[in-house]
């Protein structure tokens, strides 16, 4: 990925869970208000990421609401997952996430608290083979420089035949840049980034028209984890 010279002010893993322990409340009114939830929902239901019996997971599932667009996608779809892992950096947006699931009753999900540039040292070895690797609004908070390991630490998770499906900021896109403190990126990037990680070619997705707004700041990625 390019250097870019206006790295973050927040990148550093200390101060991005800093801000979203601060933040936390206002993280839930603002996707509240743009149907982040939804929009997702919307998108994993038409799409062909989902199957039956699935291991899936959550790379920075904050308070939990990428975990519940997925579980109404799979209750739309009548599908029913195997297990769903997620970690998070921030302790604060974990335990709201493990407020989520008990309030909703969700079975098979397992949460752990990890930053996605040490995975190697942070998640158990068996979190790993998966059919779906979801990484929702989370990699734009990493150095530039490390995307691309962190990239490939996802990729390292998933199962041969495993997809990822990554949302990410535009680099364009400086509203939510400004307010979260975070990076965006270029269709360019994000395909060097994802070779450099050793990703299948991306397919550039968009959200559906019900929710075309979420298109205007996000990029939707879907990858394979080999080039096929
Ligand atoms: C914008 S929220 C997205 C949360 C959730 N995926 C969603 O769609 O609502 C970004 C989340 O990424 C987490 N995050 C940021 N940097 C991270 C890192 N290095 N490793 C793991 N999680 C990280 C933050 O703690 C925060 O909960």
């Amino acid at each position: 990925v390019s250097a870019e010279g206006d790295k973050s002010r927040f990148s550093a893993p200390a101060d991005v869970a800093a801000l979203y322990s601060r933040r936390r409340r206002f993280y839930e009114t603002y996707v509240q208000t743009f149907a982040h939830r939804q929009g997702i929902r919307a998108l994993l239901t038409r799409s062909s990421l989902l199957a039956g019996d699935q291991r899936i997971l959550d790379a920075g599932c904050g308070t939990g609401l990428s975990i519940l667009a997925l579980t109404d996608a799979l209750a739309r779809l009548q599908l029913t997952y195997r297990r769903i892992d997620a970690f998070d950096l921030t302790g604060a947006m974990l335990d709201t996430c493990r407020q989520t699931i008990e309030r909703e009753s969700l079975h098979s999900i397992e949460l752990r608290q990890a930053d996605v540039t040490r995975l190697r040292e942070q998640l158990p070895a068996d979190w790993s083979g998966y059919d779906l690797v979801l990484c929702a609004s989370m990699l734009e908070h990493v150095e530039r420089a490390d995307l691309g390991d962190a990239l490939a630490s996802l990729r390292e998770r998933l199962a041969p035949t495993g997809r990822l499906l990554m949302i990410i900021t535009r680099r364009a896109f400086y509203p939510t840049r400004w307010i979260w403190h975070c990076n965006g990126y270029s269709r360019r990037e994000l395909r060097e980034a994802l070779a450099v990680a050793g990703f299948g070619p991306p397919v550039f997705r968009r959200y559906p028209c019900t929710h075309w707004w979420l298109n205007v700041g996000n990029h939707v990625v879907e990858a394979t984890r080999d080039s096929r």
